[in-house]
């Protein structure tokens, strides 16, 4: 019974080192360094572990008269001072080996995204040469195997810009741009955190990253840059109606329309997105929904108001149009 638990133990924290968020599962050459770092430390923590408990056993069965006075000293000497003072030293060593590589710039004129820490979401621009930047929320695609420069901000408190698969993490300082480069070395849908607290909702301040070939990331971006579809259905244009009337646009921009609102998410594409509300939810009519009806029960202290006055199919209606915006 008890193995039986310990497998489970094992087998459930273990579990939490895998997949879409994971930074011993490296997608990128950033994230494969410190990965490689982290083994190294683990193999160095292991042999000092080994060799204390190996010592103890020694100590605890050796006859005391086998111990002289040298002995002792130099046992102390060196398995307290020596043995762990050169074990330290060539990991700090070979960790500040890294260090050159992990903050290096990306090179000129590599992919450009500027990344706000907001409260608590994530605003994201592709910034693009002569031309206006191309604004969204909470989600990154990224060409694989490219070099791309981050630069990061935030006009509020401190966040901390991690995803975990694909470099280390750089926070995000009030009246400061810092800087982190990556290179995704495969394709996939990767999971990025804020990794600093926040405030209320700092737990709910996620992104997706979707590491993409290069024809496909420029399709998405190219997309991206366009204004929004006009509503088609009696349904979505009803929720259009809603969406200006209700005053939405005052926060929120959705490009083609009269809404242009700068301090809430861009909702140009929102429907197109992987999730709702910075990870948080399903992109799903009924996720938009409840997310309009009761912001405030789902994310503590957002500062969007909740509009559970409006009735049930005026919801449907807003929800159908959000989700219709890909
Ligand atoms: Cu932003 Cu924690």
């Amino acid at each position: 019974m008890r193995i039986r638990r310990l497998l489970f133990t094992i087998a459930i924290s273990w579990g939490g080192c895998n997949g879409a968020q994971s930074a011993l599962e490296p997608a990128g050459r950033e994230a494969a360094r410190i990965a490689e770092l982290y083994w190294w430390m683990v193999a160095g923590t292991a042999a000092v572990w080994l060799g204390v408990i190996a010592l103890t056993f020694y100590c605890l069965r050796a006859p005391p008269q086998s111990f002289s006075k040298r002995r002792e000293r130099l046992l102390i000497v060196g398995g307290g001072a020596v043995v762990p003072g050169v074990l330290l030293a060539v990991l700090l060593v070979f960790g500040l080996s890294m260090v050159p590589n992990l903050v290096a710039p990306a090179p000129p004129g590599s992919l450009k995204i500027t990344v706000s820490g907001e409260l608590w979401w994530w605003r994201i621009r592709y910034e693009q040469p002569g031309a206006e930047p191309v604004e969204l929320a909470n989600e990154i695609h990224l060409p694989v195997d490219e070099p791309v420069q981050f630069l990061l901000e935030s006009d509020n408190v401190i966040h901390s810009f991690w995803i975990p698969a694909l470099a280390g993490k750089v926070d995000m300082i009030p009246g400061r741009v810092t800087r982190l480069s990556l290179t995704p070395t495969r394709t996939g849908i990767f999971r990025g955190a804020c990794a600093e607290f926040c405030g209320s909702s700092h737990a709910l301040m996620n992104f997706d990253v979707v590491v993409e070939e290069k024809e496909a990331f420029q399709n998405w971006l190219a997309h991206q840059a366009q204004p929004a579809q006009p509503a088609q259905e009696p349904l979505t244009k009803r929720g259009h109606d809603l969406f200006l009337a209700n005053g939405c646009g005052a926060c929120h921009s959705v490009r083609g329309t009269s809404a242009k609102g700068v301090i809430s998410p861009d909702l140009t594409h929102v429907g197109s997105r992987l999730s709702l509300a910075a990870g948080t939810l399903p992109s799903e009519p009924d996720a938009f929904q409840r997310w309009i009806a009761s912001t405030d029960h789902l994310k503590p202290g957002a500062q969007m108001p909740r509009f559970d006055m409006l009735l049930e199919e005026d919801l449907q209606a807003l929800a159908a149009y959000l989700k219709s915006l890909k």
